[in-house]
This record gives C-alpha cells, structure tokens and sequence, in this order.
C-alpha cells in the first residue's frame, strides 16, 4: 500500500531535514553495528526534538546581560512530556532530553502479539500533571499503528489532552489508522515508507528496531 503525497493527512509532518534524512540512511542499513544503530537513534532523537519544538510559544522576560538590562525571549507555555513506548521508544529520549533537560519522561510498555498484532499493556508510569503537559509519545516505527492507538488511548484517559506522535518509519497502513483513531494528535516521522508485510513489519523499513537497538536478536 504506497500512499502518494496527496494521500498524506494533513496533521502528518514530514522530517526531511538533511541531517536526519542522512542519519536515516545509515540506520537502515543491515550492516549498522547495535552500538552504532543506538547512537544514531539517539542522534536522530535530537534533530527531531528541535524540529517539533520549533513551534513552542515564546515570552519575553527582563534579564540583565553585563551591560545592559533587555526583554529577551524564553519558552513559555506548557511544559514538555516524552512518553517512549517500551522498549524501541527508548532509543529517542536521551537525545531529546539532552535538548529539553527538564522534560518529564513517562514510560508506556506494550508489547505486540505476535498472532494478533494488536498491542498488550503491562506498564505505565506518567507524571500526575501531565494533564497540564504537551506530551510528545515516542515510537521509532509506527507500523499496525496498534501500540501507537492505544499507548495515546491510555494517556489521554489518564488527562493528557495536548499530544504529538514521534516516530522514524510510519507504513501508510499505520498513518491511516492512527489518523483516524485520534484526529487531534499529530505525527511527526522522518520517512513514509511502501507497505507492512504479512508479519507487520515495515517494508523496506529497518527492521525490528528494539532488537537492532539491544541486540537481542
Ligand atoms: N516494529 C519494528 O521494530 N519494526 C517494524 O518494521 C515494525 C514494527
């Protein structure tokens, strides 16, 4: 299923900045060693995380530099959630907090079966305030959009209303699910890959991310 670009939602945001499309490349390659793989995500992380938050509100606030005092902007507004889906969303959030240091982090584990492909919750651990908070949800692949479905599903019962989706790959399948499963949440991805295959994978994709990134295949 190959969406052309017509066919993009218009809440879907391409990341196509040179550095991460770059970075993109090298990650998929089947030769990428784990360590490397890792540091890439994490890399990727932070390129994207200053791209989604280019739009962050700004206020002006008086400060004094050595000569003189000035109304210098900072960012004002809501303050910042990163929500990785355990365990491949991981790879992302050093890099993003090395950007946002002061970010909560809430942990969303799911786990896909394997006959179904429909997501399983066993964890879930988000700051109390995050009702308050813009939460950026954290998945490199958004494949079924199943895990992405339900890990935004369970923030939002738990009061999170100001939600963006985070990811490398996204298989046009799992854009128009998520898409129509949460109309108010925006994606944000570096790539729109072809199609899944029978086993939910993404095609040509980088395969199964948190095995590339833990070396546990
Ligand atoms: N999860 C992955 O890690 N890779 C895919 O291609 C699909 C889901």
């Amino acid at each position: 299923m190959t969406m052309t670009v017509n066919e993009i939602p218009a809440n879907v945001h391409l990341v196509d900045h040179p550095l991460v499309q770059h970075k993109l490349t090298l990650i998929r390659d089947v030769k990428r060693s784990t360590s490397n793989f890792r540091q890439l995500l994490n890399e990727i992380g932070t390129l994207i995380c200053y791209e989604i938050t280019r739009e962050l509100p700004l206020e002006l606030v008086d400060i004094e530099t050595p000569l003189a005092k000035i109304k210098s902007p900072m960012i004002s507004g809501k303050k910042l959630v990163f929500a990785p889906i355990l365990r491949a969303g991981v790879g992302f959030l050093d890099g993003m907090l090395s950007l946002v240091p002061s970010a909560r982090v809430a942990h969303i584990g799911l786990y896909r079966d394997p006959k179904t492909l429909e997501a399983v919750e066993y964890y879930f651990k988000a700051p109390s305030d995050i009702a308050d908070r813009l939460t950026m949800v954290l998945d490199p692949m958004l494949a079924t959009g199943h895990s992405a479905i339900a890990a935004v599903a369970q923030l939002k019962k738990r009061g999170a209303r100001d939600i963006r989706f985070i990811c490398l790959i996204a298989a046009p399948e799992g854009i128009l699910a998520f898409c129509e499963a949460h109309p108010d949440v925006p994606v944000w991805t570096a790539a729109i890959d072809d199609h899944l295959n029978d086993h939910g994978y993404i095609v040509p994709g980088l395969g199964d991310a948190g095995d590339r990134m833990f070396g546990t295949k």
